[in-house]
């Protein structure tokens, strides 16, 4: 072990050094990985094992937005598991009808049916079999600076550099540039052009355009929702359109 390895890990505490044994570290090397041990959370709030309190305003990550310890979450939770814990995918509940009936409510246009999946990545790679599917077609556009999630079909997707060691990915991937005004030579609106462009020189082989509005994992910027009403005039004409994650 390295003489900075080692003082990494004598700053760590019993928990921490254990999880750090046993448990892989995401997205790290796992010798850097360093975690840190919450004992509380309320609200937007978490205590680490030395007591001192912290504020993370999306309360760790944005699953979590209504708050740690959120009461409505907790009972909802807890009754829900009284009840009924697990259905196979052929069955129902009422909770699970109602939500979905629910979010078609929200959603917009015509779109009605919710797939449920256990998290984002799983959500972007049913979206992107659904469009192979619904279209025939197999190649998906996405953008350089963006975060689909981690499995084998999402990293691929993925413009943002986690996905360089997990390249080539799957085939028919292909990235466009994003409206991005600080370090990028194409000015915002451009950008959008240029998937006008991709979209001609492609054929008529793109099965999907995958667009965060609100980019939040790869650098937590809103800049692109500024863009969405051109972006779904490129679009339009070529596309059906979905909602996921
Ligand atoms: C836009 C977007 N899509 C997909 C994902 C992947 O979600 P998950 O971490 O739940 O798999 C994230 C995660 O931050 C995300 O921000």
């Amino acid at each position: 072990m390295s003489e900075q390895e080692s003082s990494a890990d004598d700053s760590l505490n019993n928990i921490e050094q254990m999880d750090k044994k046993y448990v892989f570290g995401t997205w790290s090397f796992q010798n850097e990985v360093s975690p840190t041990q919450v004992t509380d959370t309320n609200g937007v709030t978490f205590t680490d094992a030395t007591g001192n309190e912290y504020i993370v305003f999306s309360s760790q990550l944005m699953c979590s937005n209504l708050g740690h310890s959120a009461d409505r979450v907790e009972t909802a939770v807890s009754e829900q598991i009284q009840e009924t814990a697990y259905v196979a995918p052929n069955y129902t509940t009422e909770a699970r009808a109602k939500l979905g009936k629910k979010l078609a409510e929200v959603t917009p246009g015509d779109l009605s049916k919710t797939f449920f999946s256990t998290s984002g990545t799983e959500a972007v790679e049913a979206a992107i079999k659904i469009a192979r599917f619904y279209t025939g077609k197999k190649k998906i556009i996405s953008r350089y600076r963006s975060y689909h999630g981690a499995t084998y079909g999402s990293i691929s997707v993925t413009g943002d550099p986690r996905r360089l060691e997990a390249e080539p990915g799957i085939p028919g991937t292909i990235k466009a540039p994003d409206p991005y005004a600080y370090s990028s030579t194409l000015d915002p609106m451009e950008s959008l052009e240029y998937i006008d462009e991709m979209l001609k020189l492609e054929g008529d082989t793109v099965a999907a355009v995958l667009v965060e509005p609100i980019r939040i994992a790869a650098d937590a910027t809103g800049r692109t929702s500024m863009c969405c009403g051109t972006f779904s005039s490129v679009c339009e004409g070529y596309s059906q359109s979905g909602i996921s994650r």
